[in-house]
């Protein structure tokens, strides 16, 4: 590998100029191993985010960060494979109803998640709710779940992608994180690493999500088809409304039990559409848009994949959840319309809480979040639940109370309100 400085390539950054091949394959792979310093890197990750990269730098940015770790191989499966990956937002819990139920129409997903970082969840976080479920597993375990069962939620390994693990964290205290070259080239190195052979890509827009304008979720989600398709892999992006929540839930436990309402064929009609509407972009990138997944979870097979993805990974499908030693009502200050509820200050309350964690070695509470009792466009009355706020120590509401006020509008009854939509564009 061509030996570069360290200097030299941040400076050329700084003046607007476009790294070369050489310069982008040395300085990761020189990160990586220690040799540039993480103060070098938090300069050249700000010179990235003030000046930009074009396709090829973020291609081959990408490209190197890959080459940091191992790949995985699911070629040898007996089925084609097909994943997702969610930009965040809140009570997102689609990857718990949807990964079985994609499993179910006979194509594997291997669902390498995080743990989450602020105001949204993480999966695992949602699935270690249930007693006894295990996160990490072996490369050989995760093989022989998909082969068998087609399906695996698991915390991905530290070997893909080993130069985003460092360079997430630094730009995470750096104020770098939210570069569009460098979030898509960190989504996508953890992707094509871990050898999907199709992929889609839920960009959140709204209050709720990282990028709460639209122009931006959609260079992203654009940037991030053409590092998919560039390297082998069928990739579409969805472009969704996260301006409100998702379903009636946001924690770890709740938002479970509402997966599981969803693959018992009931569940809030939000989670449910974005659930079918991913489902049949990865089975149609996966090559078998024959197979329509609403019959999979009317006829409950959805539901037998899960109870067995749950026991495979030691966890018990029927055991109760964990209830919140404490509780406390909201109540609707006024008779009308729900015409407005944010998704950011519901983010924060669930958060506040004690579902997400401030810093990424903190634990987090099994059974906090909350709960409303009323989506966009219902009507409500006076003194009627509208929130339910959910932890395992009383001193968290004032804070979380705080984070709600302002978050939600009632509106007199007859008040226009037109609902938006959840998909708003598909790219790819
Ligand atoms: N998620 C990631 O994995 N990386 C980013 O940079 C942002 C979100």
């Amino acid at each position: 590998m061509t030996q570069h400085d360290a200097v030299e390539v941040i400076v050329a950054k700084r003046d607007g100029q476009e790294l070369s091949d050489s310069q982008i394959d040395w300085v990761i792979d020189a990160y990586t191993r220690g040799d540039v310093a993480d103060e070098q890197m938090s300069a050249l990750a700000m010179a990235i985010l003030l000046n930009g990269m074009d396709r090829r730098e973020i291609a081959r940015w990408t490209g190197a960060m890959i080459a940091s770790g191992e790949r995985m191989d699911f070629s040898g499966l007996s089925r084609p494979t097909a994943d997702k990956h969610s930009t965040g937002g809140v009570g997102d819990k689609i990857t718990l109803p949807l990964a079985p139920l994609v499993a179910a129409c006979g194509v594997a997903v291997p669902q390498l998640s995080g743990r989450g970082l602020g105001h949204t969840g993480g999966t695992l976080d949602k699935l270690e709710a249930i007693p006894g479920w295990r996160a990490g597993l072996s490369n050989e375990e995760i093989l022989d779940q998909l082969e068998s069962l087609g399906a695996v939620i698991c915390a991905a390994g530290d070997g893909l992608a080993p130069a985003d693990k460092k360079l997430y964290a630094l730009r995470d205290v750096t104020g770098t994180v939210e570069a569009i070259p460098l979030i898509a080239s960190s989504i996508m190195s953890k992707k094509i690493a871990e050898g999907t052979g199709a992929l889609v890509l839920d960009v959140k827009v709204g209050t709720g999500a990282f990028m709460k304008d639209e122009a931006s979720a959609r260079e992203l989600a654009e940037t991030m088809v053409a590092l998919g398709t560039d390297a082998g892999v069928h990739t579409v992006a969805l472009l969704t409304d996260m301006s409100t929540p998702l379903g009636l839930t946001a924690g770890n436990g709740i938002e479970v039990e509402e997966s599981v309402e969803v693959l018992a064929g009931g569940g809030p009609a939000d989670v449910v559409e974005l659930t079918l509407a991913l489902a049949r972009e990865m089975l149609a990138g996966a090559g078998r848009d024959d197979v329509d997944p609403a019959d999979r979870l009317a006829d409950g097979s959805a539901m037998d994949v899960w109870r067995q993805m749950i026991r495979a990974q030691d966890g018990d499908p029927d055991a109760d959840l964990p209830a919140a030693r404490e509780s406390h009502v909201v109540e609707a200050p006024s008779s009308g319309v729900l015409t407005r509820l944010d998704a950011m200050a519901v983010g924060m309350a669930a958060w506040r809480l004690g579902a997400g964690r401030a810093r990424k070695e903190d634990p987090v509470q099994a059974a906090a979040g909350v709960r409303w009792h009323a989506r966009p466009g219902d009507a409500v009355t006076a003194g009627q639940p509208l929130f339910t706020l959910l932890t395992d120590e009383a001193d968290r509401f004032d804070r979380a109370l705080a984070s709600l006020e302002g978050g939600y509008d009632v509106e007199p009854e007859g008040t226009a309100y037109s609902p938006r939509d959840l998909v708003i564009d598909r790219i790819g």
